[in-house]
């Protein structure tokens, strides 16, 4: 049975369409003191899989309590899916006295379930901090079937050297274009300086390929970049659009074509489900 937390509700119904199981009726509360609740009256099934993007505090102790629900409720397996994992960015301290908040949310979550899925964590690394196995999809190639056909000279563009494997992968699904990354330096949550590659995007155009959208900082740098060099359309497809604060002014106004990305954050620009690979992962990690 397919155990929907608040965040998943739809992709969570696409998985049940996958793995042909049935859906749970969730319910969700809030108690006068702002505690959440989430239930599963009707659960009934040998397994579980709970399916929550952990995209605030509340998805994630709404997330905890699914995994309990179900327990409580007899089942024999629990398969947590985590389609976008918050807090894995901060996957280590950078600063004396820090906590390595993906570790932490990794090990609680790992005393309520049997396996784990991840889609696109922040690094692949962070599936270590988990004490149960598992398993990654990596959903880069499903940005390319939303993408208009016929793309002028499409450069696939990463806006760092660590995310050139999400830009290929898009490449590769579309079957044609070439593959390029820029240089970032962050300098703070908002303030990132791009420093273009010598790739000539002039009259080309451009899908720049990333994990995640955050506050846009990141796309809306790399698209005046390729505004002064002359590139006729700028797509920006992510995994996970989480578009915070003003992401999407920011990105409108930069003067971007669309946005694309997937539905492990349902936002109206999740223009492609990653059900299939997920479902593939949850079948896959049963075989193991
Ligand atoms: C960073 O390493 C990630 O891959 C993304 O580039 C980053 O999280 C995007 O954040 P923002 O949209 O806030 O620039």
């Amino acid at each position: 049975m397919i155990v929907p937390g608040t965040s998943s509700q739809s992709l969570a119904a696409a998985l049940a369409d996958e793995l042909g199981e049935p859906l749970a009726a969730v319910e969700y509360d809030r108690f006068p003191d702002g505690e959440t609740l989430a239930a599963v009256p009707s659960f009934d099934a040998e397994r579980a899989v709970v399916v929550a993007a952990t995209d605030s505090n509340d998805a994630w102790v709404e997330l905890l309590q699914l995994q309990d629900a179900v327990r409580e409720a007899g089942t024999s397996e629990v398969v947590t899916v985590i389609p976008y994992m918050g807090y894995a960015r901060q996957d280590r301290a950078f600063e004396p006295g820090e906590p390595v908040s993906a570790r932490a949310m990794a090990r609680a979550i790992s005393t309520g379930t049997d396996r784990v899925v991840l889609v696109n964590p922040h690094e692949e690394s962070v599936a270590d901090f988990f004490d149960v196995h598992v398993a990654v999809c990596d959903a880069a190639g499903c940005l390319a079937e939303p993408l208009p056909e016929g793309l002028s000279e499409p450069l696939f563009l990463s806006p760092d050297a660590g995310a050139v494997d999400l830009a290929e992968a898009a490449r590769t699904a579309y079957g044609a274009g070439e593959t390029d990354y820029f240089e970032k330096h962050r300098r703070s949550g908002t303030e990132v300086e791009i420093t273009p590659s010598d790739t000539d995007a002039a009259g080309r155009d451009v899908v720049i390929v990333d994990d995640i959208v955050a506050t846009g900082t990141t796309m809306s740098e790399a698209v005046a970049h390729l505004d002064a060099d002359g590139a006729e359309r700028v797509f920006a497809a992510c995994v996970h659009p989480l578009l915070a604060r003003n992401a999407r002014t920011k990105l409108e106004r930069a003067g971007i074509e669309r946005i694309i990305g997937t539905d492990t954050l349902e936002r109206d620009v999740s223009a492609v489900s990653v059900a299939p690979i997920v479902a593939a992962a949850v079948e896959a990690v049963e075989a193991t």
